[in-house]
């Protein structure tokens, strides 16, 4: 078989149905055609806000990470584990693909670890074992995988979605997409950047031209180039007919390298 891929989904994808409907379509098309194991890993950032509205809650961020405190983290469960990665499995389930809901702990896919007190509930990961997702994939099923990670202490975390698909990548040598609500990464003139290296990207970031969830993106995606030798893609979901050509290993969007 060949090589996994790991597909990150984020941005308001979630709240975008013909987005969702011809994802999942290429989904179930490009299963049939290849005998190859696909892993979707998501955030939901949106979803997340939404909730937190409904109840006037107030989000912060840090560098681009929600700080998220004892009160919130439920709330971001739920809206994770819960609301968005059901509605995943519910376009699964329409599409006729065989998939399973998981969070980033189920099976130690990834270990996740708190980064500091100051953000609270929030992790970073390190790859883990793959035993889980090989029988899922030898039994025919497509893991969709919640941003949610637990630590060794039980204390359940919110972990970026780019740094945890790198993380999965890694701990089943897959070939990575991050689909986000952007072609991918853009210039200071917002024109897309098609190929990017380390060197160019740290200078972009240092001077603000990448920032925010796309600095960490970029960095996921550098980390997942050097760890693995593959080039890692930064595209977007609503590039729908081209997200065949983007599985195959065309060049859409931005290509980034180590
Ligand atoms: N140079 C850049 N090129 C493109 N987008 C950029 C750039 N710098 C900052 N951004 C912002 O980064 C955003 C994408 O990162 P963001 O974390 O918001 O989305 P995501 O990772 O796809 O979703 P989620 O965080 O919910 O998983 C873009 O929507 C854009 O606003
Ligand atoms: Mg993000």
């Amino acid at each position: 078989m060949i090589n996994p891929l790991v597909i990150k989904l984020g941005g308001n994808i979630l709240e975008k149905e013909i987005a969702l409907n011809g994802l999942f379509k290429t989904l179930s098309n490009y299963l049939k055609i290849y005998n190859r194991a696909i892993i979707i890993v998501h955030g939901g950032g949106c979803i997340i806000d939404n909730l937190m509205n409904k109840l006037s809650l107030t989000t912060t961020k840090k560098n681009g990470l929600r700080i998220t405190n004892t009160d919130q983290i439920d709330i971001v469960i739920a809206a994770l584990a819960g609301i968005a990665n059901k509605k995943l499995l519910s376009w699964a389930k329409k599409f006729k693909i065989n998939s399973i809901g998981l969070c980033l702990s189920d099976g130690n896919i990834v270990d996740a670890i708190q980064i500091n007190k100051e953000l609270g509930h929030v992790g970073c990961v390190i790859p883990g074992k793959q035993l889980l997702l090989r029988i899922l994939f030898d039994n025919g099923y497509m893991p969709i995988i919640s941003s949610i990670g637990i630590d060794d202490h039980g204390c359940l975390l919110n972990v970026n979605a780019d740094e945890a698909a790198t993380a999965i990548a890694l701990t089943v040598e897959g070939n990575l997409i991050l689909l986000s609500d952007v072609n991918g990464i853009l210039d200071k003139k917002g024109n897309l950047i098609k190929v990017l290296n380390t060197n160019e990207a740290e200078k972009l970031i240092a001077n603000n031209t990448i920032s925010n969830g796309m600095a960490i993106k970029t960095r996921a995606a550098l980390k997942a180039a050097r760890n693995l030798n593959y080039p890692v893609y930064i595209a977007s979901w609503q590039q729908t007919d081209q997200l065949i050509d983007l599985f195959n290993g065309s060049l859409v969007g931005t290509k980034v390298f180590a």
